[in-house]
Formats: C-alpha cells, sequence, structure tokens
C-alpha cells in the first residue's frame, strides 16, 4: 500500500480497474461519428447525454434499494448483487458520457438528478424492497434488457456496439435479481398479505413506467426517417413503445403469473 493511499494516482487506478472489471474495451477511435451531418451528430450527442444521466439516476435508485434491503433483512447474495449494480450504474454513465463526447457533446459536470421512489413509512422494509424489486428490476431493468438488445441488433458504430455489449451484460444481471427477490419472498410468513399489496399497486407501477419513459422528451426521435440514426444508437419512439407492449404481453405477463400477480390485459394506445 502506499504511503498515501488516498493521492489522485490511487483512485484514478482504482476507478479503471472497477469500471473495466473484465469487460471487453471500448474501440473508442473507431467510432464513426464524423461521418455524420452536424445537425444529426447533435441528435446523437444529445441522445447519449441524456442516457448517461439516466444511468447516473439509476446509481441512486440500486444505493437506495441496497439501503432498504439492509433492513428488509436480506441475505448477502442479495446485498452484493445489487451494490454491484449500483456501481455498474457508474460504468453506464462513464461510457455513455463519453459516446455523448465522441458524437461532439461539449464536456460537462455530472448531472445531480435524482430518483423520485415511493417511500410510506407504515409500509414494512421487506414489502417496500419488495415493491422496489418489481418496479425498479423487473420492470425498469427488464425493460432495459429489451431495448438495450434492439439498439445493438440495429447499430452499426463499432463504438456505440461496443459500450451497448457492456451494458447489456450488466443489466441483464440487474433484472434477474428483482425476480429472485420477489420468489425469495413469497415463502415469508406474511406472503399472502405482500402479494395482495404487490397485487394492488401493479397498475400504478406500470402507469409510473410508462410515465418516465413516454411521458419525458429525452431526445428519442419519434418518427421512422430517423431510422438512418440506428446505426449510431437512436431507437424511435414507436419503436421503443412496441418493445414495452411486447414485454408486456408476454415476460412481465407469464413472469408475474407464475409468482400469483396477474396483469390486467394492456389498454391499447
Ligand atoms: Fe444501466
Ligand atoms: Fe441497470
Amino acid at each position: 500500500m502506499s504511503p498515501e493511499p488516498f493521492d489522485d494516482g490511487w483512485m484514478t487506478r482504482e476507478h479503471a480497474r472497477l469500471m473495466a472489471s473484465g469487460r471487453a474495451p471500448v474501440p473508442w477511435s473507431e467510432c464513426t461519428a464524423a461521418a455524420l451531418d452536424e445537425g444529426s451528430r447533435a441528435r446523437v450527442a444529445a441522445l447519449w447525454r441524456a442516457r448517461a444521466d439516466a444511468e447516473r439516476c439509476s446509481v441512486a435508485i440500486f444505493a437506495t434499494w441496497a439501503v432498504d434491503l439492509v433492513g428488509a433483512g436480506a441475505e448477502a447474495p442479495f446485498l452484493a448483487l445489487v451494490t454491484r449494480a449500483a456501481l455498474d450504474e457508474v460504468r453506464h454513465a462513464e461510457l455513455f458520457d463519453r459516446l455523448a463526447e465522441a458524437y461532439g457533446a461539449p464536456a460537462a459536470p455530472p448531472s445531480r438528478d435524482l430518483p423520485t421512489m415511493p417511500d410510506d413509512e407504515r409500509v414494512p422494509l421487506r414489502w417496500q424492497a419488495s415493491r422496489e424489486a418489481l418496479e425498479l428490476s423487473v420492470i425498469g431493468e427488464g425493460f432495459s434488457v429489451a431495448l438495450l438488445y434492439d439498439l445493438r441488433e440495429h447499430a452499426r458504430d463499432p463504438a456505440v456496439r461496443a459500450a451497448l455489449a457492456v451494458v447489456l451484460g450488466d443489466e441483464a444481471a440487474h433484472a434477474r435479481v428483482g425476480w429472485q427477490w420477489l420468489a425469495h419472498v413469497r415463502a415469508d410468513a406474511d406472503a399472502p398479505a405482500l402479494f395482495a399489496w404487490l397485487q394492488a399497486l401493479l397498475p400504478t407501477a406500470f402507469a409510473r413506467f410508462e410515465d418516465a419513459v413516454f411521458g419525458a422528451d429525452d431526445g428519442a426521435p419519434d418518427d421512422a426517417a430517423d431510422e438512418a440514426l440506428r446505426a449510431h444508437g437512436a431507437c424511435p419512439r414507436a419503436r421503443m413503445r412496441a418493445l414495452y407492449e411486447a414485454l408486456y404481453d408476454t415476460l412481465w405477463r407469464d413472469g408475474l403469473g407464475a409468482l400469483g400477480l396477474h396483469l390486467t390485459p394492456r389498454e391499447s394506445h
């Protein structure tokens, strides 16, 4: 150990080690941003910056879930996976910030947005942690996996594809841990009451998610004319909606059904 363990060099090395953590490197020098006209490049840069900000927000989301899981008496494997997920989200924010800058976004200080997560002192922490498993892992990360897979399928830029592959691998684990937790608390003595409570809040959980994803302007292109930008990681809003609806009608309906939670048929838009 160096005599000054918190010197800049140590921080920089530790940070690099944690961010790489066995993941494939991204070929930044192969980025094809220069092939785009200025307007398109600015749109793609804004899109990656918005995604980086959302990933930074996910750091706080997983950190909050970790706190609630400690209060819920969660065993070490849950704490390990959820605290690792918070670290993974730091990696994602960094990758997407770097993509934003590769597409010409000016360097900017980190965004300070914090998530709004439901909190009710009257609800036991084990129940709150279960609601978080549903909302942020099963729904939020589940959608992320489907979206990132789709983004990667259509992306042609080598740096974009490599960054998406790293993030996709992490998000798949983030989605699984929520399902694991819900299966775990099915064995609790108060599981019938817990699952009745979760059943009652299912419509709100999905409505909150839809509002977060489709209710805000995150720079996602609106029309099929933007299809060309898919090579650089953009996704038309209609495609995102189609992915969401497909998950609702398959993974979430069947997976939650297996846990005894029943989704009402989706209202078509
Ligand atoms: Fe992420
Ligand atoms: Fe995630």
